[in-house]
């Protein structure tokens, strides 16, 4: 019986597509439409990667040239391994049970299945030539937008507890004469900085320990322009990220020959993790794409993955909010918060969110300095409850949505005075406060089941609540766990985060309607792991046009701009002190999910006037903004002004914002040439968000084939500092 089942296992494997043997070697071949991702299993068994790049349409042609001497080339396994040829850093380091150090792989079976009409999973069973250790490479292909996913399940079936030391979930080789590599760091107020450098010989290593809010400062994506600096629509450029909230490593390494090696998986960094006999071990995604069409093409390879395969509700519009943080901060009342929901439905807002301060009576959270962790409303704030509120949005006729940070407490509160074992902690050491708060132990289940029910028990008493901010405002330091055993601290980065990701999904499961935002002190967790469990992220707590032009344009380097919350807010900006005019504000917001964060009290009737019709023009173009594909037209980092624009896939609609970082007195303002447009079609392009009927394109009003505008390309007269521009494009048939 064991032997018939063996057979068809074996003939599902010669039948698979992308499968070629010769000479008892194998080759693999993982396609998209216009990618393949090589790999071949020799003789011995070892799996190797072959290549990476354009679609090659006979794969199998690799095996007619292979390297006069294999012992020196064949060294990148698909799934490198400490303890045998490899000499560069490798994606997997085991202790095995009887404390051998070393691993080496063979190849066992592998399997193509189709999972839809877009998605193929290829898995290859690995086996340890010695121990019954087995690790899975799987792979997801999707064809349509050019991606490939890559994880790694790791099997101990040997008869005592083995320990991983390293674990990526990809292993990849890039051949090329230069890289340069362009990354995205920053701090709070100042996520998504991008930088592009030529990468040298030797190892070049992104990552983050710091547990939690681990994009803030690295984001866990990058860019990866082969020979030359990337170009938008021009080039070889590769594209990565990690579905990862917790530590991660992005290690690049280029050898002696100059191939580069990249694994991208969780940090290895104080997190050897145990596995016992029996259980398995898996690693999260790494997402990536080629494209010879430059990164523009990459960055729409990633919006149209995110918003089928990852972000929640994808393809739903998100509605415009009003976000009370830089409106009220800490200080507000009932009045406060009705009169706003008031404002903001008179806006055209659709969605009204309490931020933090409204919780807490013993220790009343009215600073950051008390409160966190005591989840009840706060009775002199807000006498009449949430109900009250959710009432007054409804008469408005908008949604109610609150801020949460479940995952974190105040020493001033009642929950760090009852439950102290919860807090992530060093024995013996000072707790290092970070914004007066600690940080709870999510690899306790305990604490998983309290944050639940934080969540929970607020959606279930107040099911009209139509959106949570979730937010989390320190990363781990004070390192340590009551809950984990003595020798099992080292899972606290690791199991903190699979503990965060069942909540989660518990919520989701529970509440499917909510939609959740997630924000860690601003774009702390950007990164496609947070993203599976939220519909938008809070790009950052630094909400003035001016840097928002640049931030924004690099987060859509790689992440969803339907998903990016912007805000309009005060000026002068509060974080940064400069002022901007309305129109600025709302011309670089709509080119995300625009919102609203400010006091709608202080704002003149003229600016009311204004920010109702920005917010109703916003409604008429917001499915091309969120669901359209972005072409970026003009960096700020090579001129002093930028545009960008979104089409509709059907190239029937189309919307350019405009920018200037700086004046332009005396030039005219050079020519926008368009892209992504149908050069047959005709389009009517109108200026909107004008304040007076001055326009800065005189074509406004007229129309023009997509030919003209693409070539020709439209000169806008903005000029001074701050000047910007919307324009909407409608197909005239
Ligand atoms: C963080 C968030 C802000 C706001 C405050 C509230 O800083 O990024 O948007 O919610 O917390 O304390």
């Amino acid at each position: 019986m064991k032997k018939a089942l063996l057979l068809v296992v074996v003939l599902v494997v010669n039948m698979a597509p992308g499968f070629a043997v010769a000479d008892d070697k194998k080759i693999i071949a993982i396609n998209t439409g216009n990618t393949s991702l090589v790999l071949m299993a020799n003789n011995q068994g070892k799996v190797f990667h072959k290549y990476f790049g354009a679609s090659l349409d006979k794969p199998e042609e690799i095996l007619n040239c292979l390297p006069y001497d294999p012992r020196r080339y064949e060294t990148f396994e698909a799934c490198s391994t400490f303890g045998n040829e490899n000499k560069h850093e490798v994606a997997l380091k085991v202790r095995h049970a009887d404390g051998n150090m070393t691993t080496d792989l063979r190849y066992q079976s592998h399997r193509q299945t189709r999972i839809d009409g877009n998605v193929t999973e290829t898995r290859i069973l690995l086996k340890d030539d010695h121990y019954p250790f087995l690790v899975t490479l799987i792979y997801r292909a999707h064809r349509d937008e050019d991606i490939i996913t890559s994880r790694i399940s790791i099997e101990n079936k040997e008869d005592g507890t083995i320990v991983l030391e390293k674990f990526a979930s990809a292993d990849l080789v890039l051949s090329s004469g230069e890289y340069w590599l362009s990354h995205f760091y920053g701090s709070w107020s100042g996520e998504m900085q991008m930088e592009e450098e030529r990468i040298g010989k030797g190892i070049r290593i992104i990552d983050s320990k710091k547990g939690i809010r681990t994009t803030q400062s690295e984001n866990s994506a990058f860019l990866l322009s082969m020979d030359q600096p990337s170009r938008e629509e021009q080039g070889e450029v590769i594209g990565g990220a990690l579905a990862w909230s917790g530590n991660y490593q992005l290690c690049f390494e280029i050898d002696s020959r100059n191939t580069l090696h990249l694994t991208a998986g969780m940090n290895p960094f104080g997190s050897d993790y145990h596995v016992d006999p029996g259980e398995t071990f898996d690693t999260p995604p790494f997402i990536f794409s080629y494209s010879d069409r430059g990164k523009g093409q990459i960055s729409r390879n990633f919006h149209r993955w995110a918003r089928k395969y990852s972000l929640r509700d994808g393809d739903k519009p998100r509605p415009v909010v009003l976000n009370s943080w830089e409106g009220a901060y800490f200080t507000f009342d009932e009045d406060t918060i009705t009169k706003m929901i008031t404002d903001a439905a008179s806006m055209g807002v659709e969605m009204f969110v309490l931020d933090d301060g409204w919780f807490a009576n013993k220790y009343p959270r009215n600073n950051d300095k008390a409160g966190l962790g005591d989840w009840q409303v706060n009775k002199k704030k807000l006498p009449h409850g949430i109900d009250y509120l959710i009432d007054h949005a409804e008469k408005e006729g908008i949604k109610f949505g609150i801020w949460v940070e479940p995952e974190m407490v105040n020493p001033k509160s009642e929950l760090a005075e009852n439950h102290p074992e919860w807090i992530v902690q060093s024995a013996h050491r000072k707790p290092i406060l970070m914004r007066n708060q600690l940080l709870l132990d999510l690899s306790n289940p305990a604490v998983c089941e309290f944050v639940f029910e934080v969540v929970d028990d607020l959606l279930t008493k107040h099911p009209r609540i139509a959106y949570i901010k979730w937010d989390a405002n320190r990363h781990v330091q004070n390192f340590g766990s009551t809950y984990l055993p003595a020798d099992r601290q080292s899972h606290l980065w690791i199991d903190y985060t699979r503990g965060l990701y069942s909540v989660y999904e518990r919520l989701m499961d529970r509440h499917p309607d909510v939609i959740f935002q997630v924000c860690s002190s601003g774009g702390g967790r950007v990164d496609f792991g947070s993203l599976a469990y939220h519909h938008e992220f809070w790009a950052s707590d630094n909400t003035d046009a001016f840097t928002r032009i640049f931030m924004q344009w690099n987060t859509t380097h790689i992440y969803p701009p339907m998903a990016m919350g912007a805000h309009v807010s005060a000026s002068p900006n509060h974080q940064t002190g400069n002022s901007s005019p309305l129109k600025t504000r709302f011309d670089v917001a709509m080119s995300g999910r625009l919102g609203v964060e400010l006091q709608p009290s202080h704002m003149t009737d003229e600016e009311l006037d204004f920010a109702k019709k920005a917010i109703a023009e916003y409604k008429r173009i917001r499915d091309v903004v969120q669901l359209g594909d972005l072409y970026r037209l003009i960096s700020p980092y090579k001129e002093n002004r930028a545009a960008l624009m979104y089409v509709t896939e059907k190239k029937d609609r189309a919307v350019v914002f405009a920018y200037t970082t700086q004046y332009h007195i005396r030039q005219d303002y050079p020519t926008v040439k368009l892209r992504g447009l149908s050069p047959e079609k005709t389009y009517l392009v109108e200026e909107i968000n004008t304040r007076s009927t001055s326009k800065v394109f005189n074509g406004s009003g007229k129309t023009f084939s997509g030919n003209y505008l693409m070539n020709h390309g439209m000169q806008l007269k903005i000029r001074k500092s701050n000047e910007t521009a919307c324009l909407e494009l409608t197909e005239k048939r």
